[in-house]
């Protein structure tokens, strides 16, 4: 059984196993989700994305993939980064973002991780509307391989969204 849940607060002070960042395909940080963590992450978290981007992923991380950094000073074991769409009103890319979801659970529990937390992907900067990210962010984590999922959601708004029963 899953525990989900839902906390109005900054990803960047949980303590779980696992982090999961709003990133972009550079891997090399950006605004909102992804510069609080490398910010309150320290430099180890930029030298291990750098480290990926002159290896596998030297064209960058795909749009719903997955890869995993250790935390640096986070109190968290490791940061899974994930970069999910930008919203299109014209074109359906909600299995994108379901892939960042299932693709960062994916790699957490290959890690051995129990416990992780999201945030909102895709709904700052790439300004998804929040209750149809809710609904897919839902939908895309149910029979997770972990033992808690936690939602952390930045203003009420995008709260009350996620945690709507
Ligand atoms: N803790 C939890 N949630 C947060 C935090 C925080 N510390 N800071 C912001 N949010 P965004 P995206 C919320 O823009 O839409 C970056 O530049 C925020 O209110 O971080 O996936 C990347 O490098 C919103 O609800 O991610 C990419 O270029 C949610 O987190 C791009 O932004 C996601 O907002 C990714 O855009």
């Amino acid at each position: 059984m899953t525990t989900i849940e839902y906390v109005l607060g900054d990803i960047t002070e949980q303590e779980v196993d696992v982090i999961v960042n709003a990133a972009n395909s550079s891997l090399l940080g950006g605004g909102g989700v992804d510069g609080a963590i490398h910010r309150k992450g320290g430099p180890e978290i930029l030298a291990e994305c750098r480290e990926l981007r002159a290896g596998h992923y030297g064209g960058g991380l795909k749009t719903g993939q997955a890869v995993a950094t250790t935390a640096g000073r986070l109190r968290a074991r490791w940061v899974v980064h994930t970069v999910g769409p930008v919203y299109s009103p014209t074109e359906d890319r909600s299995a994108l973002l379901a892939a960042c979801h299932r693709n960062s659970l994916r790699v957490a529990a290959d890690l051995g991780a129990h416990t992780i937390a999201f945030p909102a992907i895709s709904t700052g900067i790439y300004r998804w509307p929040v209750e149809h990210a809710a609904e897919i962010a839902h939908e895309a984590t149910k029979d997770a391989p972990l033992d808690l999922i936690r939602f952390v959601l930045f203003d009420q708004t995008v709260y009350d969204a996620y945690a709507r029963p």
